[in-house]
């Protein structure tokens, strides 16, 4: 199975062909397909596959019992209309390069893992890097399992449903601690190797990120016959924090989105009564981060006050300053050609298992279009084939 039919099988799973992006959320029938196209390929090279109490796929080439394991993967899930490559870049490439070593004779002195974690993006639960974050203690496993999606349903009733056992949720030291090094190689989602003319790149820390849902309160009422002047429009409110996290991210050398909204009763004739929105705001200081969510709260809650609608704010969750194993980066950097050691703002397991403790590495493959969390994200198969060669490179020295 080379990495192009690798590729070539898992394209369709999820596609939605009126965008091109993937709708691969955790544990509904896409993801779940990604799940059988993980065990299938875990098959084919007779490596054991183990699911966590989690959810999160191991496949194992060695004694997964042995400890000091060189665990390398990503994870299957993706945002709503997501790229091809953010997350099953690092896990087919994991695949394909256990073959490569294989080929070539090698015979590891440690086990090596390919993993998938789940929930990697909080598409479906609202919480990122959900999977790794139980798996290391990061999250109470009452929060996790009360976490819902769009519909309703629990995280928990969802595990049940896949036919895993929710009661199996929760931190687990004893696979933590089986973990020697852990390596992510993924699609880069920004520009960096573009401006460097370079294939790929070594990771060497993540932004402090996190996620604040909004409340904005009002009163339902008619579009046609309520005066501007009697309204409480909660619509309006969350207009003008839109606007203010622009200026205050501006501002602070942060950036700030709000990408999701729910509104209620969403009628066209109608004062909302209620928006729910989700602001995702990262910096690269931990105290910048701090600063501008605290000014886009003040702002907001100014702004409510003149417009007379309810406004809170509640931290869903936070990951602060995560710099990888620096010893571990350069060693990897030097034995890449010096390959070049590039930062990001996007979150990764990486960054919640280098938190934990972990070391950690990542490797970054070139993405042409700069573009990610969109059908536009991509990488060149050569690019591609370059990453591989680079996580050979590094499996066989680890491990
Ligand atoms: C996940 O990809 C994130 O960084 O939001
Ligand atoms: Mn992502
Ligand atoms: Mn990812
Ligand atoms: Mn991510």
């Amino acid at each position: 199975m080379s990495f192009e039919e690798m590729w070539r099988d898992l394209a369709p799973v999820g596609r939605f062909d009126a965008t091109g992006g993937y709708r691969r959320y955790t544990l509904g029938a896409a993801e779940l397909e990604c799940r059988a196209w993980f065990r299938q390929e875990a098959d084919k090279r007779g490596m054991p596959v183990r699911t966590d109490g989690n959810g999160n796929l191991w496949a194992w080439w060695g004694d997964p019992d042995a400890g000091d394991a060189v665990v390398t993967g990503s994870h299957l899930d993706s945002v709503p209309d997501g790229g091809a490559f953010d997350g099953p870049l690092g896990v087919v490439s994991a695949f394909a390069a256990v073959d490569r070593l294989r080929a070539e004779g090698f015979v590891p002195r440690r086990p090596i893992a390919v993993t998938a974690f789940a929930e990697e993006e909080g598409a479906r639960f609202g919480i990122a890097c959900l999977g790794s974050r139980l798996m290391a203690g990061a999250i109470t496993v009452d929060k996790a399992l009360s976490l819902t999606d769009a519909a309703g349903t629990t995280f928990g009733d969802a595990m049940g449903a896949a036919g895993f056992d929710p009661a199996a949720v929760g931190p687990d030291p004893a696979l933590m601690a089986k973990v020697g090094v852990y390596i992510e190689l993924h699609v880069e989602q920004g520009r960096g190797l573009i401006d460097m003319d370079r294939p790929v790149a070594v990771g060497e820390a993540i932004w402090p990120h996190g996620r604040w849902r909004l409340d904005f309160t009002g009163e339902a009422n008619h579009a046609g016959t309520t005066r501007l002047e009697d309204r409480r429009d909660p619509m309006l409110t969350y207009a003008n924090t839109v606007l203010a996290a622009r200026k205050k991210a501006r501002l602070g050398g942060a950036v700030a989105t709000i990408g999701k909204l729910v509104c209620e009763p969403n009628g066209t004739n109608a004062v909302p009564s209620r928006v729910t929105a989700w602001l995702d705001a990262r910096a690269p200081q931990e105290s910048t981060l701090t600063d501008v969510v605290k000014e886009i709260h003040d702002a907001t809650a100014e702004r409510a006050q003149r417009d007379e609608t309810g406004f809170h704010m509640v931290n869903e969750s936070y990951t602060g300053e995560t710099a990888f194993d620096p010893a571990l980066r350069d060693r990897l950097s030097a034995l890449l050609d010096g390959a070049p050691i590039l930062g990001t703002g996007a979150g990764h397991d990486a960054g919640v298992l280098a938190v934990a403790g972990v070391p950690t590495a990542m490797l970054f493959v070139r993405n042409p279009t700069g573009v990610s969390h969109s059908p536009d994200e991509h990488a060149e198969i050569p690019d591609c084939l370059s990453g591989v060669s680079a996580l050979v490179d590094v499996l066989r020295a680890l491990a």
